[in-house]
């Protein structure tokens, strides 16, 4: 039995850490992807090739334990393969290869599409039949769990749940969600790789994550009554704590609960093909990661900045966990290369690495493309 499947990247349209805050999220995926073609072996192994970086490891099914803190590309894969037979899924072994065109580290979820990829693969390969939610659920415990990243939810959902043209809207505390038409046809969505990777990444997501529960515990302590998540505070509540919050706690509360709301605006924004607004919340978003969730970097401010005084921009932000990463810009087709030009211009100078440019439609999810 073999099967050959494709799982794309995501970008995040708006929506940013609140995920993991059972808030809204609106990301779409990439044409960009992993491609997987795997084929059962009777030996209980898993033989995992990296076509792009031409390696392979070997591990057996019976012996995969959570490491914790570990972050090779294989993790991926065998966190997918240990979070099924936690479940319950009976495994047999694989030959998997695989290989894609996402940039690795670049916030777009390589790492997401991978273990989509995965699970896709071994759903099918095993008959098991787990619907695409249950799907991607495992794939967040195997990150979650396996990987050692607290992740939310919105990478894996997106990556196997997408629809061509649309953006997907996800409630991520009832795991509802619906598929938002983009409607931008003279326009394209641009995400500019700053190609900064920052190491402190998942240590500063670990702690954001930590921050919020805090500031939930402390703002529900002194309202006198325990709220499930930072989505059921208002900001009239925050401020009311504030003179009993370190600021760190203020300041990501407030983001993330601004955020929530702006999610929404963009949601009704875009369906209304209102991009005057869909952009300046966008922008509002990548000011609050910078100046209260404290999450952006000087050449992600740049680069947004750039694309914010650029003519034919709506709007623009930074996209991912930050630290490092991309930039999306909304921005008129035919203002796209004067964009390029204005961020080139800063190569060398501010920014030290030649910013890369990829422009995407939003994409469809997980696809078996070949199977027997
Ligand atoms: C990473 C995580 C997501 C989400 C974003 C920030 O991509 O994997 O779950 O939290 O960061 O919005």
């Amino acid at each position: 039995m073999r099967v050959k499947v494709f799982a794309p990247g995501r970008v995040n349209l708006i929506g940013e850490h609140t995920d993991y805050n059972e808030g809204f999220v609106l990301p779409f995926v990439t044409e960009m992807g992993i491609t997987m073609e795997a084929s059962l072996r009777s030996d209980g192994l898993i033989k995992a090739r990296a076509l792009d970086l031409g390696e392979e490891v070997s591990f057996p099914l019976a012996e995969l334990i959570p490491a914790g803190g570990g972050k090779n590309w294989w993790d991926y894969p065998a966190g997918v393969c240990w979070a099924l037979m936690e479940e319950g899924c009976r495994l047999k072994g694989a030959d998997i290869a695989f290989g894609g065109d996402i940039p690795v580290g670049s916030g777009l979820s390589s790492s997401a599409a991978l273990e989509v990829a995965t699970a896709a693969a071994m759903n099918y390969l095993n008959g098991l039949n787990l619907d695409p939610k249950k799907l991607a659920l495992l794939c967040q415990k195997a990150e979650n769990s396996y990987v050692g990243v607290q992740s939310g939810i919105m990478d894996q959902f997106a990556s196997m749940l997408s629809r061509p043209g649309r953006a997907l809207f996800i409630d991520c505390r009832s795991l509802e969600y619906a598929h938002i038409p983009l409607n931008l046809s003279g326009q394209e969505l641009a995400v500019i790789d700053s190609r900064i990777k920052r190491s402190l990444a998942a240590s500063e997501y670990n702690r954001r994550r930590a921050e919020c529960a805090e500031a939930l515990a402390l703002i529900g302590g002194q309202l006198g009554e325990n709220r499930a998540s930072l989505r059921d505070i208002s900001i009239e509540e925050i401020e009311a704590a504030r003179p009993n919050l370190p600021e760190a706690l203020y300041r990501r509360s407030r983001f993330v609960v601004e955020e929530n709301r702006r999610v929404l605006e963009a949601v009704e924004a875009f369906r209304a093909g209102d991009l005057t607004l869909a952009g300046q919340l966008m922008n509002a978003s990548h000011a609050g990661l910078r100046d209260l969730y404290q999450v952006s970097c000087l050449e992600l401010d740049l680069l947004a900045e750039t694309a914010w005084a650029s003519p034919g921009v709506w709007g623009a932000r930074m996209t991912g966990a930050g630290f490092g990463g991309c930039v999306i810009a909304l921005v008129e087709k035919e203002h796209l290369p004067e964009l390029k030009r204005r961020v080139l211009e800063k190569t060398g100078g501010e920014l030290a690495a030649e910013p890369r440019f990829y422009t995407t439609r939003p994409a469809g999810g997980a696809l078996v493309e070949q199977g027997g």
